[in-house]
């Protein structure tokens, strides 16, 4: 129960600061998302299209479900890791791995992986 409570805490401290880093100056830059330092953001238009020429069924609703597993089931046991810290090629292993591990579903995982590739696909040089 305190877990839980800590845990949610958390999380509301984590959206709060998230909306606060967000600086929504004119309404042009408002679609676009603030790309954070690890990778972690609701994907927008540029990722969406990056992970397309990999996924062509991939949608905006099934990176967001990405986004929430990531940032939910996915941080039970620690917290979310940066996704730009772990190259492409390993990242589909750890996948396969920690999905067992969070006994997320086929459909989950499939929004999990969607949305890890589509913020490598478009990782700042
Ligand atoms: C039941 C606990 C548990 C859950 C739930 C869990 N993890 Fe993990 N995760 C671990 C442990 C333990 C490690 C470190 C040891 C290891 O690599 O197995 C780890 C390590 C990692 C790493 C680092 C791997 C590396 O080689 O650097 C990543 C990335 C990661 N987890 C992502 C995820 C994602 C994504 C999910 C959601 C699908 C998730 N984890 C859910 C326990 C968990």
């Amino acid at each position: 129960m305190t877990t839980l409570k800590i845990t949610s805490l958390a999380a509301a401290i984590l959206v709060i600061a998230a909306c606060h880093s967000k600086k929504k100056t004119t309404a042009d830059t408002a679609s676009a998302p603030v790309k954070s330092t690890t990778g972690i953001f609701v994907p927008g238009e540029e990722e969406l299209t990056a992970i397309k020429v990999k996924f062509p069924d991939a949608t905006h609703e099934k990176l967001s479900e990405g986004h929430a597993i990531y940032t939910g089931v996915c941080t039970k046991c620690h917290g979310a890791k940066s996704i730009y810290r772990i190259s492409e090629d390993k990242w589909q292993p750890i996948i396969d791995d920690m999905a067992k591990k969070a006994k997320i579903t086929d459909s989950q995982k499939d929004a999990l992986t969607k949305f890890v590739f589509s913020v490598k696909a478009t990782q700042p040089k």
